[in-house]
């Protein structure tokens, strides 16, 4: 693609939080629809470390993660060629834009945000300003570049319908200005659990690694802890274990590795032990990840070419940023700037 070209699919943009360890339920509930995805789509896909820093992270570890989970979208098969991979914070306007929708968005709504209530538990130390308008930053990300579609996973659910509100709020208040965006949540994998706590969602940057599968975990580590998933106290498979949160939870990734529906992995794993829908999940997630953790050593070892990737994307996102920023400038009825 020549550089600032303009595109004629519609758009599809998505991002991730650069803590802890790019997780199997983040590949399950969005990245593996990114990638499906991108044929039909141009695809934005942020590594969001602006959003990481509404919790405290050390600044040797964020700045290797953002590369590395960078480098995990293109293992995972993002054509950088026919998209556009940047991390967050080279793009300024996603700042500006959330200190205006700052501005359109009640307090009342960001009160209502289970993300917020939770993680205001998690980390009651540091319960910011910026934990609570974590929203209308995500709504600027996306409506920066006039967004179609939003893959994620189904916890990202009410932040979207916010940023939906946020729009058409705004496009209300003065005249069409922002596209209204769809979200798209897959009907299978939409929330992956964790493996030992089937009651909580498996989460990138839990404290105890045992509840999930990193995509950089090496097989053996895999294996030990799938063994340890917890099941129940049944034996074998049958039609209701999809209804059992431990054995349902190994059965929906079963089928999402294998692009299977879950009726028939029931069926193909009917009368089996649990321990072999564990071998044979282990074994799929081992094929799965090997191949994907030899192209992530690969790109990891080429830094100037991950580099020069995100540079491209930057400046590809900050020229179609600054086209609809300045729009919203206009709308408000800023004064505009001189050249520089
Ligand atoms: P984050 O970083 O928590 O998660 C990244 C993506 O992974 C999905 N996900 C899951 N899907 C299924 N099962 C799970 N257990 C699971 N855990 C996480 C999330 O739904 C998400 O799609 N606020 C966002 C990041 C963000 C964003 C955006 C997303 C910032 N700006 C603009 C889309 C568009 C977040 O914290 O995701």
């Amino acid at each position: 693609m020549t550089e600032l070209q303009t595109n004629t699919k519609p758009i599809l943009l998505s991002g991730i939080q650069p803590s802890g360890h790019l997780a199997l339920g983040n590949y399950v509930g969005a990245m593996r629809n990114w990638v499906n995805m991108q044929e039909d789509y141009f695809g934005i896909f942020m590594v969001v470390d602006l959003h990481a820093i509404t919790v405290r992270q050390k600044p040797a570890e964020l700045r290797q993660r953002c590369l590395s989970f960078a480098a995990q979208y293109l293992a995972a098969g993002i054509d950088p060629d026919q998209n556009i991979i940047f991390l967050q914070s080279h793009v300024p306007q996603h700042a500006e834009l959330a200190w205006i929708l700052n501005c359109f968005t009640y307090m009342g709504e960001l009160n209502r945000m289970t993300q917020f209530k939770d993680k205001s538990l998690r980390y009651e130390e540091n319960i910011n300003a910026g934990l609570y308008a974590y929203p209308a930053l995500m709504a600027a990300d996306i409506l920066l570049y006039q967004t179609d579609l939003v893959p994620v996973g189904a916890d990202q659910k009410q932040h979207l319908e916010l940023t939906r509100d946020i729009a058409a709020r705004f496009n209300n208040t003065y005249s069409p200005t922002f596209k209204v965006p769809e979200p798209f949540i897959p009907e299978a994998g939409a929330r992956i659990m964790s493996l030992q706590d089937t009651e909580k969602k498996m989460s990138k940057s839990d404290s105890n690694e045992n509840n999930y599968i990193s995509l950089l975990d090496p097989p053996d580590v895999i294996r030990r802890k799938i063994r340890r998933a917890v099941t129940d106290s049944a034996t074998e498979i049958t039609s209701d274990s999809i209804h059992s949160p431990g054995v349902g939870n190994l059965l929906t990734i079963y089928s999402v590795l294998n692009n299977q529906s879950i009726d028939d992995v029931v069926n193909h794993f009917s009368s089996q032990s649990y321990s072999d829908l564990k071998n044979e999940l282990a074994d799929a997630l081992v094929a799965f990840l090997e191949p994907f953790q030899n192209r992530y050593d690969t790109i990891m070892k080429e830094k100037g070419y991950l580099t020069k990737i995100l540079d491209d994307g930057a400046k590809r996102a900050r020229y179609m940023a600054s086209k609809t920023l300045t729009k919203v400038h206009r709308k408000l009825g800023f004064v505009p700037a001189g050249r520089p």
